[in-house]
C-alpha cells in the first residue's frame, strides 16, 4: 500500500468547502428530509441498487395482514435459508437485521474475567456489547495489508477466552481472509470456545461466495456461528431481516436474550430476494464496476486503500478524516471516519470509509476529494 504524508489544514480545507457549493445536493438545507433531498449517505454501507422488485410487489400484496402477528412466513423463509446454507431447518435463527444476533451473543457470554478475540479494526458491534456488560477485548494484530493475521488471533486465545469474532470481508478494512486459512483457523480453535463469523458483505466479494462461506463448517465444528443479513447485497436494510446459522445448542445458548424477530414482511421480501438470484448478481456486478472504478481513481490519485471486497472502501487520503468528512458533509455527501477498536488512538486519522453507491453519486465523492487534494 502506498502511504500519503500530505497534511491539509482546516482553515484551507473549510475555505475549499465554501466556494465548492456546486456539488451541494439540490434540497439538502431543507428542513424535512426525505429520499431525494437528503444528503447522499455514503455513511453506512446501504445499497444504492436498491432491492428486487418482486418483494415490494410481495409486500405490496400482503400489506394488509399487518393487523396479524407473523402467519407462515417467517418459517417458510426458515425453509429457503435452511436449504440454502445446507441445514436442518434448526440450525436457523431469523432476527431483525443480524446486529440484534451479535448482540444476543454478547450478552450470551459477557462476564467480568472473560474475553472476546478479535482483530483489531474490525466491526465493533459484538465487541461493545460485550465490554458493556463488563468483559474483557483482545485485539490481534492485522497484517500489513490490513488482512487477517491467523498466528497472532491464535495468541490472544487464552484460557478465559469465550468467544472469537471475526467479520469476513471485513469492515471497515474490507479485506477478504483466505478461505482456506479461515477455516483451518476456525478448526484449530479450542471446541469450548465460540468462534463467531459475521459474513454480512460476502455476497458483494469478487471471490465465490460458495466456497468462501463458513455455513457448512456448522456441522464439522460444534460451537460455530455465521451470520448474514438482508441488509447489504440484497438491500432490505429499512426492512430489517437478517439469520444465523449453527447447531441448535449453539443457538439455545444466544435465545433467552432473543428480543422478537422480524416482521411479516420483510420476511416476505426476503423470501422474493433469496428466489430472485438474478437481482442479486445483477446489484453484485454493480458493486464490483463502483468498487474497481474508485480504486483505479484512488491509484491515480495516490490514495492508497485497502484490498475492497464488501460494500466500501477504506482509504488513506493524507487529509485528516474529521476534515475531509465535514467538508463532504458540507457538500452534501456523509462518509465514515476511521474506526480504531484495538489500535493506538490517532494511528488511522487519515483514513476514513466511503460506501459503494451509485456511479453518479461516487463521481460526486471523487470530484470533492481531488479539488481537496488538488489545494492541500
Ligand atoms: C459487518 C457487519 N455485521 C453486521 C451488521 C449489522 O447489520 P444488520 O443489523 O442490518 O444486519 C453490519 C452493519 O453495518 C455490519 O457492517
Amino acid at each position: 500500500m502506498k502511504k500519503m504524508s500530505t497534511v491539509v489544514s482546516m482553515r484551507r480545507l473549510l475555505a475549499f468547502a465554501a466556494i465548492s457549493g456546486a456539488m451541494i445536493a439540490p434540497g439538502f438545507a431543507t428542513s424535512e428530509p426525505t429520499l431525494e433531498n437528503s444528503p447522499i449517505r455514503l455513511s453506512s454501507n446501504e445499497n444504492a441498487f436498491g432491492y428486487t422488485p418482486k418483494a415490494k410487489a410481495a409486500m405490496i400484496k400482503y400489506l394488509d395482514g399487518g393487523s396479524y402477528y407473523n402467519r407462515n412466513d417467517v418459517e417458510n423463509l426458515v425453509e429457503m435459508c435452511a436449504k440454502k446454507e445446507g441445514v436442518p431447518n434448526d440450525y436457523i435463527l431469523t432476527t431483525a437485521g443480524s446486529g440484534p444476533l451479535l448482540m444476543m451473543t454478547a450478552l450470551a457470554f459477557a462476564e467480568p474475567g472473560v474475553n472476546v478475540v478479535t482483530t483489531e479494526m474490525g466491526y465493533t458491534q459484538l465487541i461493545r456489547k460485550f465490554a458493556e456488560r463488563g468483559g474483557d477485548l483482545k485485539f490481534a494484530k492485522l497484517s500489513d495489508d490490513m488482512g487477517y493475521d491467523f498466528d497472532s488471533l491464535k495468541a490472544e486465545i487464552d484460557e478465559n477466552t469465550k468467544i472469537v469474532y471475526i467479520c469476513n470481508p471485513n469492515n471497515p478494512t474490507g479485506v477478504m481472509a483466505d478461505a482456506n486459512e479461515l477455516k483451518k483457523f476456525i478448526l484449530s480453535v479450542p471446541e469450548d470456545i465460540l468462534v463467531f463469523v459475521d459474513e454480512a458483505y460476502l455476497e458483494l466479494a469478487d471471490a465465490s461466495f460458495a466456497l468462501n462461506t463458513c455455513a457448512s463448517l456448522v456441522k464439522v465444528r460444534k460451537n460455530l456461528i455465521v451470520t448474514r443479513t438482508f441488509s447489504k447485497g440484497y438491500g432490505l436494510a429499512g426492512f430489517r431481516i437478517g439469520y444465523g446459522i449453527a447447531n441448535p445448542e449453539v443457538l439455545a445458548k444466544i435465545y433467552p436474550f432473543f428480543m422478537g424477530g422480524p416482521s411479516y414482511l420483510a420476511a416476505i421480501a426476503a423470501v422474493e430476494a433469496l428466489k430472485d438470484t438474478e437481482h442479486l448478481s445483477t446489484n453484485v456486478k454493480k458493486y464490483q464496476t463502483v468498487r474497481t472504478y474508485l480504486t483505479t481513481t484512488f491509484d491515480q490519485l495516490g490514495v492508497a486503500y485497502a484490498k475492497p471486497q464488501g460494500a466500501f472502501v477504506y482509504f488513506n487520503s493524507g487529509i485528516d478524516q474529521q476534515v475531509l468528512r465535514d467538508t463532504m458533509a458540507a457538500n452534501g455527501i456523509l462518509i465514515s471516519g476511521s474506526r480504531e477498536s484495538g489500535v493506538p488512538i490517532g494511528k488511522y486519522d487519515e483514513w476514513a470509509r466511503v460506501s459503494i453507491g451509485t456511479m453518479d453519486q461516487m463521481k460526486g465523492f471523487i470530484s470533492i476529494l481531488s479539488n481537496m487534494l488538488a489545494k492541500s
